[in-house]
């Protein structure tokens, strides 16, 4: 959910067309907006509900945490797709690549304290016990998928994963994903994902941990 980490550039201008829609690759400009629709898309969540418990910081906190991630893990390290409306965003990261350094955490640190508040202990042992939890082995992760409250339920979100399920099939890798309410993680099933465990730390709400193995390619 919310491992993050500093290197590579890799935003392109690479756009594909999926389903009906099509997604292009976000850029530097696209983080203060994405981070919105982010924030909205999850102010209901159960997991992001409990880490935030104040519903009146929530959003502005919110807000900045998925800038952060953004930046730091998408557009740094891995991948953000996005549509043309920006109505939704999925951040994802290539094998290796999924760990936060100390380095990131430690230049971020005023910003997660921001995010988190008074929380920020709580939220630090939930992370780290999400991490802990990682899948071992080389795989790509799905940090965040998130789709605008107004377009949900419309294949939006399942055609922002696409990009990442087609390359793991085609390139024969496994991908990782934590499902933060039962709904969603009946919508990960129905990509592919099985559920492989579930953690929680003391009261929090379950966080349901999802891999996905490549589909077996035709040999001609
Ligand atoms: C989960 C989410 C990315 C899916 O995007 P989407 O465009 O709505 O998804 P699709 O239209 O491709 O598929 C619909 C399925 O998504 C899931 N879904 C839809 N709205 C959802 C919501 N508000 N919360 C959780 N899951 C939702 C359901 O499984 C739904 O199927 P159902 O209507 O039969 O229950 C999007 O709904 C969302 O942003 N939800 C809130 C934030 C969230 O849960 N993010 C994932 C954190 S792990």
């Amino acid at each position: 959910m919310t491992h993050i980490s500093v290197a590579a550039p890799a935003a392109s201008a690479l756009s594909l067309s999926t389903g009906e829609r099509k997604l292009r690759r976000a850029t530097a400009a696209d983080v203060g907006p994405l981070a919105e629709v982010l924030a909205d898309a999850v102010y209901e969540d159960p997991v992001y509900g409990w880490l935030i418990p104040s519903n009146r910081r929530r959003l502005a906190s919110l807000r900045r945490f998925f800038e952060i991630q953004l930046q730091i893990v998408g557009l740094a390290r891995g991948s953000v797709y996005t549509t043309a409306g920006l109505a939704g965003a999925a951040i994802s990261t290539p094998p290796g690549s999924w760990r936060l350094p100390a380095s990131a955490a430690l230049r971020n640190g005023a910003g997660f304290a921001h995010v988190f508040g008074v929380h920020m202990p709580r939220a630090l042992a939930y992370l780290l016990r999400v991490e802990r939890r990682h899948v071992q082995g080389p795989h790509h992760y799905i940090a965040t998928v998130g789709v605008a409250p107004s377009s949900q339920g419309q294949g939006l979100g399942s055609e922002l994963l696409r990009p990442t399920l087609d390359l793991c099939d085609t390139k024969q890798r496994s991908v990782y994903i934590e499902a933060s309410s039962a709904r969603n993680a009946a919508l990960y099933e129905r990509l592919g994902f099985s559920v492989t465990g579930e953690m929680r730390l003391r009261v929090s709400p379950p966080l349901r941990l999802m891999l996905r193995l490549p589909l077996p390619q035709e040999t001609t």
